[in-house]
């Protein structure tokens, strides 16, 4: 059947979606599928209502397309779709929430707290070391993330992030190095070791800078990368994640790992983490497009 490519939509990371869908769209095409593009923005009811398609791949990140709400038309239309469903989609979007289902499992994520207002800095600064990571909760891209060291910076941080999310995570800064897992039907593909001349691996380092370096093999021993790609599907089976998505992990200076967040539709670029660990494992971009897209449920 028809496959519609979910793709830019009207969150924050628009521009990445249109560039990760309109490189799943070539792939797919190139594997002889009949699939074509859906721009998703405004409301979805009336494209679902006598949809085109017989199944979707969602390249949307960001809400409104990763954050299970899309997920929730698809499902009550009966149209299978790409990737998580919908719990794990709504929860792998809020960093706040995931970071409690960490802890509630055991697995270890940097200490944090919730931020409601500025008159909660002083108190957040007094239980957490600093420096401190600032984030809107469900966003993506690490757009609005700041890192602080004192008082006032993190009131000016809270301010900027609560203009993209009323809910703002604190937690404590990991140096790093920073890892990502790839996960692909449930096995973990290798790890990638991040640097960047940036504070952290920011907006402009993820898409923009050409001297952010990737390390695949990712520098670590055989055992602690095991021990990461096993942290990485623990974190993903605890959020009852599908099919396929990334974990960010930082290492703190001794050699422990800390989850931050999973993602549910990681980016498909060119400049993507995903299709470097895809291919690392010989599996080529068509490839990785077509076994996601034969995952989905009917
Ligand atoms: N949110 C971006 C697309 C990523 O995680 O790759
Ligand atoms: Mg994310």
């Amino acid at each position: 059947g028809r496959v519609a490519v979910f793709m830019g939509g009207d969150s924050a990371e628009r521009e990445v979606s249109l560039k990760s869908g309109k490189a799943v769209l070539a792939a797919l095409q190139s594997a002889g599928v009949d699939a074509f593009a859906v721009d998703v923005r405004g409301c979805l009811l009336e494209t679902v209502d006598e949809p085109e398609f017989d199944r979707v791949f969602i390249a949307l990140h960001g809400r409104g397309g990763e954050d299970g709400t899309l997920q929730a038309i698809l499902a009550q239309a009966g149209i299978p779709y790409t990737g998580s469903e919908v719990l794990a989609s709504a929860l792998a979007m809020d960093k706040l929430r995931t970071k409690y289902v960490f802890e509630g499992c055991g697995l270890p994520t940097p200490k944090f707290r919730t931020m409601a207002s500025v008159a909660d800095a002083k108190q957040i600064a007094a239980e957490l070391r600093m420096p401190l990571s600032v984030k809107p909760s469900r966003e993506g891209s690490s757009i609005g993330i700041r890192k602080v060291s004192s008082v006032e910076e993190l009131i000016e941080a809270y301010e900027k992030a609560e203009a993209l999310d009323t809910l703002v995570l604190v937690e404590e800064w990991v140096e790093g190095p920073e890892f990502t897992v790839s996960l692909l039907q449930d096995r973990a593909l290798p790890a990638i070791g991040l640097s960047t001349d940036h504070e952290f691996y920011d907006y402009d380092a993820k898409y923009l800078a050409d001297d952010t370096r990737y390390r695949i093999p990712c520098g670590l021993a055989p055992d602690d990368e095991l021990r990461l790609q096993h942290l990485a599907l623990d974190a993903f089976r605890v959020v009852g994640c599908r099919t396929w998505g990334r974990v960010d992990i930082m290492q703190d200076a001794d050699g422990q790992f800390w989850l931050l967040e999973i993602n549910t539709v990681p980016g498909m670029t060119d400049h993507s983490l995903v299709p470097m660990a895809a291919r690392a494992a010989g599996i080529s971009f068509e490839e990785l497009v077509v076994r996601i897209l034969r995952d989905t449920l009917e």
